[in-house]
């Protein structure tokens, strides 16, 4: 069955991803079922989107209910549910409002926007002042204009032009106050980049960019896609750090396994992006919000994020009694980890085939488990990489 799936496969899909021996008929909790009856163990929940796991019973109900009530009606009319999941994130995070869209790439192209946008009304177009200052190593998606903030020169290749705009920094202070001129409108970071090696950016240039931001009105971006929504043990992962961004963006996660993207604005930029400003057909949909309005609901409670800190921890300690790897990092259940003689590829593979979804992250293994995962789940997920390691 599988061979058959990965024939169509190839015949008719375009050959953008390397893709591991398995395919999927359903899950529970965070372990999915092959096709050929084997079940693997998740610790990458889809890239970090299915957050609740597989099979939550709140979020299928929300889901199928709202599918059979009516699936889209398009933002030309009011939407209830998506009104809801804006004013719990509000409400939730100090932030103003939120428009919503499919993915992270097209959430971080609204902050994009809104940045040049909010310049562009207080200082004019002929301030220049569109300049946005992202960090070496970040990732912020796929766009033309994503892969422009991406500060990874691997993917400044090959779709030419680009646009224009972006400045890459190191992430310490006396570089961004080198860069900062009239010309920048925002320093857009990832708290924790996780594409570009599970990187935690330290509590003192988190703190820099905020100031810097302050004394510059120049608007801060978070770009929260892969550390929000829990991820971290926290809401947000900028909480760990203490500090206000102006725009915050976020998808993977907030869906539960639909794809949804979001970007949020304080008070100070609330007001940027006006009628015909942005849009997006699908954006807020009422399927996608059903769901995401119960992976917030629960993913709020105290004792939920409590539980992803702990369970971070217990991966971490697991991990660090295996011989073959070094240098855990991370936070809640976002954690990267090095190895010393093999290659994070070829381990990923050996895992799919032993039963473990796992993720790499250049060099590194990256393990982002849905946040439902039990410690017995964990258990047999690290026996499996225990063996690989070997
Ligand atoms: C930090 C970050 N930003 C943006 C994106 C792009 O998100 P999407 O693939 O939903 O467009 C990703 C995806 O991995 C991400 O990790």
């Amino acid at each position: 069955m599988l061979e058959d799936i990965k024939t169509q496969d190839k015949t008719y899909t375009m050959h953008t991803y390397k893709k591991f021996d398995a395919a999927f008929t359903k899950g529970k909790g965070a372990t999915l079922t092959g096709t050929d009856g084997r079940t693997f163990i998740d610790f990458a929940a889809g890239i970090g989107t299915s957050s609740l796991g597989y099979g939550d019973k709140e979020w299928v109900r929300a889901v199928c209910e709202q599918a059979e009530k009516y699936a889209h009606c398009s933002n030309l009319y009011y939407n209830p549910v998506m009104s809801q999941l804006a004013e719990k994130l509000c409400k939730k995070t100090g932030m103003s409002r939120v428009f919503f869209c499919n993915s992270g790439a097209e959430a971080n192209e609204g902050a994009i926007k809104t940045a040049r946008k909010y310049a562009f009304d207080k200082y004019g177009k002929d301030s220049d002042r569109n300049i946005i200052i992202t960090i070496k190593d970040s990732f912020h998606g796929r766009t033309v204009t994503t892969l422009s903030a991406t500060g990874q020169d691997v993917f400044h290749d090959k779709f030419f032009p680009f646009t224009e705009g972006f400045i890459y920094c190191e992430p310490d202070e006396k570089n961004l106050k080198k860069i900062i001129d009239k010309h920048v409108c925002a320093v857009m970071i990832e708290c924790i980049q996780g594409e570009g090696g599970v990187n935690i950016l330290s509590e003192e240039f988190i703190r820099a960019v905020r100031r810097i931001c302050d004394e510059n009105d120049i608007l801060m971006i978070v770009d929260e896609v892969q550390t929000g929504v829990g991820r971290t043990g926290k809401f947000l992962c900028i909480e760990n750090f203490g500090i206000n961004p102006d725009i915050i963006t976020l998808a993977k996660g907030l869906g539960g396994g639909l794809p949804i993207g979001a970007f949020l604005v304080s008070d100070k930029c609330k007001e940027t992006l006006l009628y015909s400003d942005h849009g997006s057909t699908f954006g807020g949909n009422p399927v996608v919000c059903a769901g995401a309005n119960v992976v917030v609901d629960k993913v709020a409670d105290k004792k939920f994020l409590e539980n992803i800190v702990q369970k971070g921890e217990y991966l971490k300690a697991k991990l660090l009694q295996i011989p073959e790897i070094t240098n855990i990092r991370g936070l809640g259940l976002m954690i990267g980890a090095d190895l010393k003689t093999k290659t994070a590829a070829e381990v990923a593979s050996e895992c799919v085939n032993k039963g473990l979804l796992i993720l790499t992250a250049k060099k590194s293994l990256r393990f982002l488990p849905p946040l439902v995962i039990s410690k017995e789940e964990i258990d047999k997920g690290i026996e499996i990489l225990t063996e690989v390691l070997k």
